[in-house]
């Protein structure tokens, strides 16, 4: 039986959120099929190998009665890595790149696209030169801040009108972002999201409505139904997505016009392959709420994966149960992952 690595927690600011979609990613595994191996790691990077209950999880108990292990102990212990971390060192091509070096085929995007979905101007510059749309936007050094805020700040006002979005490039979760309203909001915005990065993107606001589509897929990429986030707070923040859970409802199907939805899921399999994404990702749109008109926001390439959470629950709204989308990403791994090994054995020969 092959033995499927569920890797869980991590050192991003999402350590909490992937302990959540871990426990119900590893309830949902068909134990027929595959053994399940939890491998977690903590805040501070240390990785262990748990083998209690997934109650552990979500209060990180689990810590406490799991086995340190070495990275170097990976391709022994798995035949299959399964990351559901979040943010940085999780999502962003970090440990795909890792699992690369020791030869493990894994779900979910590869080191490429991984990277270029969490860095949000990098996306974006290939969204422009693909003709998707997606909002206006400036970028911003850190340094240029630094050595002269004033000329940072006119040109953000020559080119983009308030109300504007300051986010960190290279982040998840909504850390570091601020909705800007005024000039003197504008310097603390830009300096909050220098603390994350050292490229600032601040885009045009868009009074929207936020819609999302799962895709799911390798060469084909498929679409599931469009879900809409209807955010409790201002904007939909850190609080909004994990702690005000009340608050925050997902309308899945999206209450919006049958075209506007295949516009889309069309532009969600157009994004996904312009980005080299395979396996599954989640695509975020905004539509506006005056004009109608469609903007893709950002791919995540791990998103939340509770049951609560959109991907599995758009999926499910196709008739593919958490379990079955589960068993999709695994076979997607496994065939990118022979895919790559038969062009290197055709190449040796
Ligand atoms: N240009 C924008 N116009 C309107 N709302 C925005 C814009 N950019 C971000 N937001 C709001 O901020 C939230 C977080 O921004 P996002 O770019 O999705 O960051 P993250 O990667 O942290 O999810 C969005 O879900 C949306 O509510
Ligand atoms: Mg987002």
């Amino acid at each position: 039986m092959k033995r499927i690595g569920i890797l869980f927690g991590g050192k991003s600011g999402e350590h909490e959120v992937s302990l959540l979609s871990a426990a119900a990613v590893a309830g949902a595994i068909d134990r027929n099929k595959y053994e399940v191996v939890m491998i977690g790691i903590t805040r501070d990077g240390c990785w262990k190998r748990f083998s209690g209950s997934l109650e552990a999880l979500p209060d990180g108990s689990w810590e406490k009665d799991a086995e340190e292990m070495q990275i170097s102990d990976l391709p022994h212990i798995i035949d299959f890595a399964l990351p559901i971390l979040h943010g940085p060192y999780g999502e962003d091509g970090t440990i795909q790149g890792l699992f690369e070096m020791l030869g493990l085929p894994y779900g979910g995007c590869g080191v490429l696209a991984s990277a270029l979905c969490m860095d949000k101007v990098s996306a974006k510059k290939i969204f422009e030169m693909e003709g998707i749309p997606t909002c206006r936007y400036e970028l911003v050094y850190a340094e240029d801040l630094q050595s002269d805020p004033q000329s940072v700040v006119s040109r953000i006002e020559e080119c983009l009108p308030y109300t504007v979005f300051v986010k960190p490039s290279n982040m998840g979760s909504s850390v570091g972002i601020s909705k800007v309203t005024c000039r003197e909001e504008l310097l603390a915005a830009l300096q909050l999201a220098a603390c994350y990065d050292r490229r600032i993107i601040v885009e045009e606001g868009i009074d929207c409505r936020e819609v999302e589509t799962a895709v799911l897929g390798n060469h084909r990429p498929e679409a599931a139904a469009v879900g809409e986030i209807v955010a409790s707070a201002d904007f939909y923040d850190y609080r909004a997505k994990y702690t005000d859970d009340a608050g925050t409802v997902l309308s899945i199907p999206a209450n919006i016009p049958a075209e506007t939805a295949e516009e889309i899921r069309e532009l969600a399999c157009r994004a996904y392959k312009a980005l080299d994404c395979s396996g599954y990702a989640r695509t975020d749109f905004f539509i506006d709420k005056k004009t109608g008109k469609v903007y893709i926001n950002e791919i995540n390439t791990i998103p939340g994966f509770t049951k609560y959470s959109m991907f599995p629950l758009l999926w499910k709204e196709k008739g593919v149960s958490f379990g079955d989308l589960i068993e999709r990403i695994v076979d997607l791994g496994y065939e990118r992952y022979y895919a790559e090994n038969n062009r290197q054995t055709v190449l040796r020969r």
